[in-house]
């Protein structure tokens, strides 16, 4: 029987693959695995609980601050052990991490097939965003089926790239699937919202914040946290930043915007929690990819606090609005939001241009086919 190891990592990853994983585990025409690095720790472990999904490999191999080279040296020391015990004959990864491009060269090292999940995602910009673009572009070269979540990025495969188009399947993307399947599992009931739902003040329009990207550290970061201070002076407004636990983010967010009453940080809130907190939101303000991508379903207007993005779609349809971290644009955009309601319904759209919450059942069918042709 062939065998299929479905490697991830980080929040994102887990998100996404999380559909992926419980599609291929239910297909008895292969063997499914689930290999985690570890790159993430309490932040990875949320998803997993939520999605019940019990690796059956965790290289367990976070530590605090940990350097892109350090990480990705243990990924390729520690992944062959899983290579030899578990002999995969297509190993999946997703998207741009460490994680994904490391996995991939080490399969390609040991010459297992590699699939890409959320491939051919592009800005063609080596510095934004880091290391995130170049991640994708090596995965990219390395892989041997494309999963791409719509038109464009086949295309950048397909037409900029000449990755041979049988090769490439467009299947919408699976954090599509992992919301649908989120949001009707939302328990209302569960403390974690109850307790928020009591912190929140529902007379005031909630912006939802996050921000981790690497290139928006140190003066970007600044102007960011100083236009949150500034819009947080409405007293129409309350923002909320659940605070990524990276200390390049959790320091300067916590001494910057700590103090200010009509801005509550907290912890990462695990996915169920979230998606609720999405949907209580008025707009969001965020430079996740995710969380850009989720938006548009639940809508909800995003401001995309970066300068260029590898997801075009949602912002030419007018769902995401593209701020970059400059402190007049970021207030701007937000006031307009807050005060014309046309500008508002215009940010709401009727159709996810990401997905229809169908990908990881497409994405199943290809790799059994893919498979079988290979018997
Ligand atoms: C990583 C990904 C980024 C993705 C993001 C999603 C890379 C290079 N970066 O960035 O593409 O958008 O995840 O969130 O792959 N930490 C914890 N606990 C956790 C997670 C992180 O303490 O559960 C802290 C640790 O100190 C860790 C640091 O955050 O060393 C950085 O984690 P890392 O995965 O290297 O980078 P991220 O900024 O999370
Ligand atoms: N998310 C979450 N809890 C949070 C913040 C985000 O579960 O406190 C989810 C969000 O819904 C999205 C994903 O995490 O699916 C995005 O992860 P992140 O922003 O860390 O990474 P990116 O998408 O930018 O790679």
């Amino acid at each position: 029987m062939k065998k299929v190891l479905v490697v991830f990592g980080t929040r994102p990853e887990a998100i996404k693959m999380a559909p992926v994983v419980h599609a291929l585990k239910a297909n008895n025409k292969f063997k499914t695995r689930v290999c985690i690095t570890g790159q993430h720790r309490e932040m990875l472990d949320q998803v997993l609980q939520f999605f019940q999904i019990v690796p059956d490999y965790d290289l367990n191999l976070m530590t605090p601050k940990q350097s892109l080279n350090l990480l990705a040296s243990r990924i390729l020391a520690e992944i062959d052990v899983v290579f030899d015990d578990f002999k995969p004959d297509l190993v999946l990864v997703h998207g741009d991490t460490t994680t994904s491009s490391v996995v991939a060269l080490a399969a390609f090292h040991r010459q297992i097939k590699i699939g890409h999940v959320e491939a051919g995602l592009r800005t063609y910009n080596k510095q934004s965003p880091f290391p995130e673009e170049i991640n994708r572009q090596i995965t990219g070269r390395l892989a041997d089926i494309h999963f791409t979540p719509t038109p464009t990025t086949y295309n950048n495969l397909v037409l900029n790239e000449h990755v041979k188009a049988s090769s490439v399947f467009t299947t919408g993307n699976t954090v599509i699937d992992a919301l649908l399947w989120g949001v009707a599992n939302i328990n209302e009931n569960r403390e974690a919202i109850q307790s928020l739902k009591s912190e929140l003040n529902f007379n005031k329009k909630i912006i939802l914040v996050t921000g981790h990207r690497r290139e928006s550290f140190g003066d970007k970061f600044v102007s960011f946290c100083s236009a949150l201070l500034k819009i947080a002076e409405r007293s129409d407004v309350q923002i909320i930043y659940p605070v990524h636990l990276n200390p390049n983010v959790k320091e300067p967010v916590y001494k910057l915007l700590s103090k200010h009453p009509n801005i509550l940080l907290i912890a990462p809130l695990d996915y169920e929690v979230f998606i609720w907190l999405m949907n209580m939101s008025y707009f969001i303000i965020t430079d996740s990819g995710g969380v850009q991508e989720e938006a548009p379903s639940l809508g909800k207007p995003v401001l995309v606090t970066r300068d260029i993005t590898e997801r075009e779609e949602a912002v030419t349809l007018g769902a995401v609005n593209l701020v970059g971290t400059s402190f007049d644009k970021i207030v701007k955009a937000s006031n307009l939001l807050l005060d014309d309601n046309s500008v508002y319904n215009s940010m709401r759209i009727e159709s996810n241009p990401y997905g229809d919450g169908k990908a990881a059942l497409k994405i199943n069918r290809i790799i059994e086919k893919l498979l079988q042709e290979n018997e």
